[in-house]
């Protein structure tokens, strides 16, 4: 392992059937007005909604609500949220819901107390928050992206049709985040199986760059492989709450920082889904499947040995006879089958993207430069193309 770096997490976590108990603790460390944010309706459904509802009354808070949160949180609505968090004058700002509504609660949280528009501050100039940041806290019901434990926040600009994400440092990230499995089994099929490609390639955006050997990559490979066990087991029986609670923990360390550690990390993958998205608010789970074989079979090349480790020690393929461009080919066609029993959407033309969007999704793909090889515009509309 080379590289120097630090390695520091805040988040508190609190994982389990019984880990809502815990909020009442928590909420003694927050002052009295709680924004209560959350999504489309899903909570109020579960009954999850007046569970919470109920804790923060017996705990004598004020309560203020952001709901209709929709998924790829939208600058309009950052807007409305910052609005209402200022008018409340919120001390936490309680999420309840998956990546969108975590997202964008950190995104509310560091604007609430800025007088710049948020989008040009911290989505066009990336600049780190200068002002007091609303401490944030959530309860998760979907597991996918991580956002429980890291400073994401991935906001959508239709207007500008951009869909951009800023990692903000340690103080935006939940002072404290609640992860029961058993929130997460009333997800539709389409959603928990996006969200488990979101773990892989979450995954394999750090693994697939650099050649030390290093820890990270170890670390990575034992989580790919209990996330493709545990997936297989939850496609067949969605209510297997063992299968569920490993997805879920997995997710939370796929992109809490850890396995990016000496890292210089690829993330085209997400940066070519989060362009799609910006054109057709798809799934973000399945804009990265439409795009990753092509990409990952275009980039190959530049890194064969480690498309070939991938082959042997994440999907078990022999090494026997093999040369490393066989085997590397080999652990593209496992995670293809994978891919393919999990039902994802394997075509960006699946997901409402047509011909005529290519040229402005490539024109919004930012290019990163910390994988195996770095993508030249043509080389991004190559791949698009091959995706549809
Ligand atoms: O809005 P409700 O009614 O709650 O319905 C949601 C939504 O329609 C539903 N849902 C969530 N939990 C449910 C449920 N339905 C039934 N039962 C439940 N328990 O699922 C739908 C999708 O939810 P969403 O929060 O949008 O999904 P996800 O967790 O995948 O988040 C996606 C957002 O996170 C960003 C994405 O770009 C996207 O905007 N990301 C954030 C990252 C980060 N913070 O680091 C990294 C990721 O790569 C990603 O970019
Ligand atoms: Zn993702």
């Amino acid at each position: 392992m080379l590289g120097n770096f630090s390695y520091h997490n805040p988040t508190k976590l609190y994982f389990g059937e019984d880990s809502l108990g815990f909020l009442k603790d928590e909420l003694k460390n927050f002052g009295s007005n709680v924004l209560l944010v959350y999504g489309g309706g899903s909570i109020k459904k579960s009954g999850l909604y007046d569970e919470i509802t109920a804790i923060l009354k017996d705990s004598g808070k004020n309560v203020a609500e952001v709901s209709g949160v929709m998924p790829n949180p939208t600058v309009d609505k950052l807007r409305e949220g910052v609005k209402i968090a200022r008018e409340s004058s919120a001390d936490l700002i309680l999420a309840v819901g998956g990546g969108s509504v975590c997202d964008y609660s950190k995104a509310v949280s560091v604007s609430v107390h800025c007088d710049d528009d948020p989008w040009e501050k911290y989505y066009i100039r990336f600049e780190e928050p200068d002002c007091e940041i609303v401490p944030v806290g959530c309860i998760l019901t979907m597991a996918g992206t991580g956002s429980e434990m890291n400073g994401g926040a991935v906001i959508t600009n239709h207007e500008k049709h951009l869909k951009i994400g800023h990692v903000f440092g340690d103080d935006v990230m939940p002072k404290f985040s609640i992860l029961n499995p058993r929130y997460t089994m009333t997800l539709p099929k389409y959603q928990m199986v996006a969200g488990i490609y979101d773990i892989m390639n979450h995954i394999c955006e750090q693994y697939f760059s650099g050649e030390d050997d290093n820890t990270s990559d170890y670390i990575s490979e034992g989580l790919m492989r209990g996330l493709i066990r545990a997936s297989r087991i939850a496609v067949k029986d969605p209510q297997d709450y063992e299968a569920r609670s490993n997805i879920m923990w997995t997710a939370t360390w796929a992109l809490n920082t850890l396995v990016s550690r000496g890292k210089s990390t690829d993330w085209m993958v997400h940066m070519l889904g989060q362009s799609v998205g910006a054109y057709t608010d798809a799934t973000h789970g399945m804009t990265l499947a439409a795009v990753s074989l092509p990409y990952y079979r275009y980039i190959m090349p530049y890194g064969l040995k480690k498309f070939a480790r991938f082959a042997t020690e994440v999907w078990g393929v022999s090494p026997e006879g093999r040369t490393d461009e066989q085997l590397a080919a080999d652990g593209l066609s496992a995670m293809e089958s994978w891919m393919k029993e999990l039902g994802l959407v394997m075509k960006l033309s699946d997901l409402g993207a047509t011909e005529d969007m290519i040229e402005g999704i490539a024109d919004g793909t930012i290019i990163l430069d910390g994988g195996y090889k770095v993508l030249d515009r043509d080389e991004i509309v190559k791949v698009l193309k091959a995706s549809m």
